[in-house]
């Protein structure tokens, strides 16, 4: 189904928020596969996850199809001396029908005011024009250590510089603070 203004989706479609302690199912999963394998083109080999299981995940929904997912991972990072509660954006995607008329802008958001009690989104993205539009900066000289995962396998913990893809969004308290980012796990 194409959608002719940002005004009409929202009548046709529907939010619906989910945690990893779900109980399975199988609909749901493969829906969430396929858009996955849909939008990305590193593929995610028919799973449900690139790295790993998101904690929770909003899908939006047009009747029985899936048009949008953000997975949300909540952990603490090392930024220097500080350890900060963040918010990781996990897979966001809107299936190709239903781009540009602000469901990836709306899901972001409607993550964010999940994330009580975390100080900071976090998400990894080559492309900044959505980030920078919804408030996300990139992180200048991000010397960032993290676990390396590939095809569900870890393989090594590694540290790069990822100021070209490394974006935060302030949601509480002080601003990002200077020093070296260890993600204590994988990028998201
Ligand atoms: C990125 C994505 C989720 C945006 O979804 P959307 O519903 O079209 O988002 P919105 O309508 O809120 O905003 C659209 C704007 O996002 C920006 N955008 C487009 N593709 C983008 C991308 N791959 N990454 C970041 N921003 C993108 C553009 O500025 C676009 O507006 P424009 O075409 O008028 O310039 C969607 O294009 C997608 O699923 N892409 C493939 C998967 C992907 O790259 N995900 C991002 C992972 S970091």
């Amino acid at each position: 189904m194409q959608f002719s203004s940002k005004r009409n989706w929202t009548h046709y479609m529907k939010f619906t928020v989910h945690s990893a302690t779900d109980s399975p199912d199988p609909v749901r999963n493969a829906a969430v596969a396929g858009l996955l394998d849909t939008c990305f083109d590193s593929g995610h080999g028919g799973r449900t996850f690139h790295k790993q299981i998101p904690h929770g995940r909003l899908l939006v929904w047009s009747g029985s199809d899936l048009m949008g997912h953000v997975g949300m991972d909540y952990r603490v990072v090392r930024v220097g001396d500080a350890t900060l509660p963040i918010l990781g954006i996990v897979d966001l995607c809107v299936a190709p029908s239903a781009r540009r008329q602000g469901i990836g802008a709306t899901l972001l958001q409607r993550a964010e005011e999940r994330a009580r009690g975390q100080s900071f989104a976090l998400a990894m993205a080559d492309d900044h024009r959505l980030y920078l539009r919804t408030g996300y900066s990139l992180i200048p000289n991000a010397d960032v250590t993290f676990l390396a995962i590939d095809e569900v396998r870890c393989h090594s913990v590694i540290r790069r510089d990822l100021s070209e893809i490394f974006m935060v969004k302030q949601l509480a308290g002080d601003a990002w603070p200077d020093g070296p980012i260890d993600l204590l796990g994988h990028l998201f």
